[in-house]
């Protein structure tokens, strides 16, 4: 099988009420880890990469390690996507790799973090959009800001999404895909007291608006995962996520995408703690990158059911790119 349409694996999602995972990835053992959850739960997948992991991994060799994770799971469909664009060469450089789909976050300008007006997020999507059709690809806008910036993306500051701006941005681009802000953030601090999710925004936003909505900052930092990187050596103390009631009912309410990078990161640190500091003499890297993959299987496990993703990878034939082009054309 070859690479799934992120609009179809979405689309599929809404029909059926359940949410997908997009998962961010930097190297071989995280690609594993998601495949493997994938695998045992019979889940649709997306698998994504920011330009950060792209020039971590010197991009051909995530680009080959993702599509090994499709050429190993062929009855899995699996979206590449490429996580927070800053611009239409950003895109170019994603499609070139073969992603068969793209986010352009126009809320900020170029650098990732300053706050960008309306008709400027307006003129970067809609020159992504008529880029990325031509390819069959699909693409992601971002309406409103997240806050959140220790990983280096978000303004620092929120702003929820204003849902009549919201509707009008998607008839002005005509894009597939919307990430709103209703609270959330990146990063392993998301809120200083209980979680506070702007549902109304979200049910506003889905009256108005006809297509798959996405969740930014969607990790829930669980206390399992802090406690363990604090037992072994760990220094996060006040880490809190989004509890996964509330990605449930945003699910409920319309969010097909849930983006999770976070709580994958702490997978793979709790586990290597642990190692090392139970276990002084490894130093074969295979003895605690194994865990690490491990753990972060068990945590997507979790999340593939609890997002309701699992035993919906064979509910459909996978469309193509050219299906695509056609499809836009
Ligand atoms: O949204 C941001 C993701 O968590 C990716 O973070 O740019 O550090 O790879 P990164
Ligand atoms: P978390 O930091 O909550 O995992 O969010 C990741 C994300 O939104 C990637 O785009
Ligand atoms: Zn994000």
């Amino acid at each position: 099988m070859s690479l799934t349409p992120m609009k179809q694996i979405l689309d599929e999602a809404r029909k059926k009420g359940y949410g997908v995972g997009a998962y961010n990835v930097n190297n071989m053992e995280q690609i594993q880890a998601i495949m493997a959850a994938a695998k045992a739960t019979q889940s649709p997948v997306i698998i994504q990469a920011s330009r950060g992991a792209l020039k971590y991994s010197n991009f051909t060799y995530l680009k080959h390690l993702m599509l090994a994770a499709v050429e190993e799971n062929p009855e899995i469909p699996v979206a590449m996507h490429l996580d927070h664009g800053n611009s239409l060469d950003s895109v170019k450089q994603a499609i070139d790799l073969g992603f068969s789909s793209v986010m352009i976050d126009g809320s900020l300008m170029e650098d990732g973090k300053t706050p960008s007006d309306y008709d400027y997020n307006v003129k970067v999507t809609r020159s992504v959009v008529e880029y990325s059709h031509k390819f069959g690809v699909t693409v992601e806008g971002e309406i409103g800001r997240l806050g959140g910036i220790e990983d280096g993306v978000g303004s620092g500051s929120i702003h929820l999404t204003d849902p009549e701006q919201a509707g009008q941005f998607v008839k002005d681009t005509g894009l597939d895909a919307l990430a709103i802000a209703i609270g959330t953030s990146h990063g392993a601090y998301k809120f200083k007291g209980a979680s506070n999710l702007a549902f109304d925004v979200l049910k506003k936003v889905r009256e108005l608006i006809d297509i798959p909505l996405v969740l930014h900052g969607a990790s829930s930092v669980p206390k399992e995962l802090i406690d363990r990187v604090n037992k072994y050596g760990g220094k996060m103390p006040g880490a809190t996520g989004v509890p996964m009631a509330d990605l449930q009912k945003s699910i409920t309410m319309g969010v097909s995408k849930i983006n999770v990078d976070t709580d994958g990161r702490l997978a793979v640190t709790a586990a290597i703690r642990e190692v090392f500091a139970t276990k002084p003499e490894k130093f074969d890297p295979r003895d605690y990158l194994g865990p690490a993959r491990d753990s972060l299987t068990q945590i997507i496990i979790g999340k593939m059911k609890d997002f309701g993703t699992a035993g919906h990878a064979g509910d459909y034939k996978s469309m193509s790119l050219e299906d695509m082009k056609k499809y836009y054309k």
